[in-house]
Order: C-alpha cells, then structure tokens, then sequence
C-alpha cells in the first residue's frame, strides 16, 4: 500500500470512538518499534517527523526508512500497513511546500503563536498548496505549555484553545483537522508536581457541538510511565518531578472528537530508560546493536500499549 492520507483514517476514528497513534520518527530504531507494533495490532498509522528530525536525520533517510517499513509489512506479514507520514509543527509555507514536494501526505501548519488572522492567511495557503497536490493539513488554534522544537513556550503563556474560534477558523482556512489547547503539554514535565493533572473536556465539548464530525488532534500527550523514569533515575538519569497525561482521560479525548493523538516523550523516555539501564547492567558493553536493540522492543512495547489501551485503534486497519 502506497502511504495514505489521513482523511479515511479520521473518518472511521470519528465514527468508532477510537483515535489513532502519531509517533514522533528520528531513526531507523523507532520506525522499525513502532511500525512493528503497528503491523502485530493491524492499527493505521501516523509517522510524523518534525523540522528538527528532519535536520537530524535529513529528509531522504526518514522517507527511505518509512518505506522500507511499509515493504517489510508487505513481504513478511503479507499485511499492506496504512501509513500516514506527516510533517509535525511545521512552522512555514517552505517547509510545509518542501515535506509536499518530498512525499508527505500531510502537513501541520503551526502558527497558533502568531495572531488569529494571520494564522489564518498562512493556514489558507498552505492549504491551497497542499490540497492542490493531495496532501491533508492539520492548523492549530491555542498554545500548548512546554517545549515545541527547540522553542520555549512558558507555563504562563500557554493558552486553552476558545472554542468560539474554531468555525470561522476551519471555514476560512479549509484545513482538516485542528490541533487544540485543553491542558496537554509537550515534554515530560506537564503538571506540577502535587496538583492533579485535569484536561479541560469542557472546552473539548463545546469545540466538539461546534464542529460536529470535524477530527481533532491533542498535541503533547505522553503519560510520561513512572516506571521509566524510575529507571532513569535509578541508572545515572536525574528526572524529578516528571508527569504526564494520565491515560483515562485520553482515552476519554478518543471516544470523543480527538482523532489523533500525539505522543513523543513517551517513546524517548522507553529508549533512554532501557540505554540507561543496559549501560548499568554491562558497563563492558560497546556494541551499539547490543543496547538499541532493547530500545527498539521496548518502543515497540510502549506502542502497542498505546494502540490497545489508550487508542483503541488495533486491529481497526
Ligand atoms: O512537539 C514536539 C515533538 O516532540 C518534536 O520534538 O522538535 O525535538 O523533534 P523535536
Ligand atoms: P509529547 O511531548 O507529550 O510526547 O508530545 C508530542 C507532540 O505533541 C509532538 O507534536
Ligand atoms: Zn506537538
């Protein structure tokens, strides 16, 4: 199967009550963990690279790897994997043109920081740029706390999404789907330590009676495992303090209109914790087939988690 959009994948997660995974892509590793999990749950599938994995890794070797993946679903599971490979906050026309003109079958226009009508010219034309060559776009309204590739958004900047905007933005902008502010964060610092994490499902609902049948995406939505940052700290790692979304309340966001969920953090908290703790257990080691080795299973362990138990999506392909 070639890669796809996302519109059918949306569509049959908005009418199944179900959303579906978008994993954040930077080696070979990752997307041999998560496509495998993927390919074992029969679940569709979002890979997304954002502009520093492209400068990382180079656009080419993460297009080349993505489709060695859906050829290695094909010749040894005979199952054609639909995979979605998506650009991740990208934060001009020129990268979006540029992911367009490389393969891409969807872009994220994130200009949530800038204001509202020029997020919505900007929407608008990579909107027009990529509809022309097949591709889907995702627009963001509101500002997620945390870190979004390598930009500092502070606690007190961020800003829940006002659900009063989003009809005019989506009609205005032809995008579709929209990625919105009800608590998440990027990172695996979240919530303060000692309150108690709460996404804002009020705001989630009235966006929701406003744009009925509209997917919607949540950004910054890892659970940050305990277990993994215990490892961490156990092993040489200093992580105090580090808490994620807790996972009924994205599946709560699932059965709703949330249609993708985003999740990093979660996959490079698995692979550090298991470089961590081989590290300890072997500090003769040197071979680096010996320790990413664990990693790739240890992402492909926290993916199917995700896939089954949070997303609901296996076996929905
Ligand atoms: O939203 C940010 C993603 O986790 C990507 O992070 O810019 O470090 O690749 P990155
Ligand atoms: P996390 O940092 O919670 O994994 O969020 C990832 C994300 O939103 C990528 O766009
Ligand atoms: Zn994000």
């Amino acid at each position: 199967m070639a890669i796809v959009t996302t519109k059918e994948m949306f569509q049959k997660a908005y009418e199944g009550g179900y959303a579906i995974g978008a994993f954040n892509v930077n080696n070979m590793e990752i997307v041999q963990g998560i496509t495998e999990a993927a390919i074992e749950q029969r679940a569709p599938l979002i890979l997304q690279v954002s502009k520093g994995a492209r400068a990382y890794a180079k656009h080419v070797y993460l297009m080349k790897l993505i489709e060695a993946a859906i050829a290695d679903a094909e010749q040894t599971a005979g199952f054609d994997l639909p995979i979605c490979v998506h650009l991740d906050h990208g934060d001009s026309f020129e990268l979006c043109k540029s992911c367009i003109d490389g393969g891409f079958s969807s872009v994220m226009i994130d200009a949530s920081g800038k204001p509202f009508e020029e997020n919505i010219a900007i929407t608008r034309q990579v909107v027009e740029y990529a509809h022309d060559h097949g591709v889907v776009v995702e627009a963001e309204l509101g500002t997620l706390a945390g870190i979004e590739d390598e930009v500092n958004v502070s606690a007190e900047d961020s800003s829940y999404t006002r659900p009063e905007d989003v009809q005019e933005f989506v009609e205005r902008t032809g995008c579709d789907s929209l990625a919105i502010a009800i608590g998440t964060s990027h990172g695996a610092y979240k919530f303060k330590p000692g309150t108690k994490p709460q996404l804002r499902f009020d705001i989630l609902e009235e966006v929701q009676r406003r744009l009925p049948g509209f997917p919607i995406v949540l950004h910054g939505s890892s659970s940050v495992p305990q277990e993994f940052v215990q490892m961490i700290n156990e092993n040489g790692g200093n992580m105090p303090g580090a808490i994620g979304v807790p996972e009924d309340q994205l599946r709560q966001a699932a059965s709703m209109a949330v249609c993708k969920i985003n999740i990093d953090s979660d996959l490079r908290l698995a692979m550090t914790a298991t470089i961590r703790k081989y590290f300890h257990d072997h500090p003769d080691h040197f071979d680096p087939r010996q320790y990413l080795k664990p990693a790739r299973a240890a992402i492909k362990d926290m993916v199917a988690h995700k896939i089954v138990d949070v997303l609901g999506c296996n076996g929905k392909a």
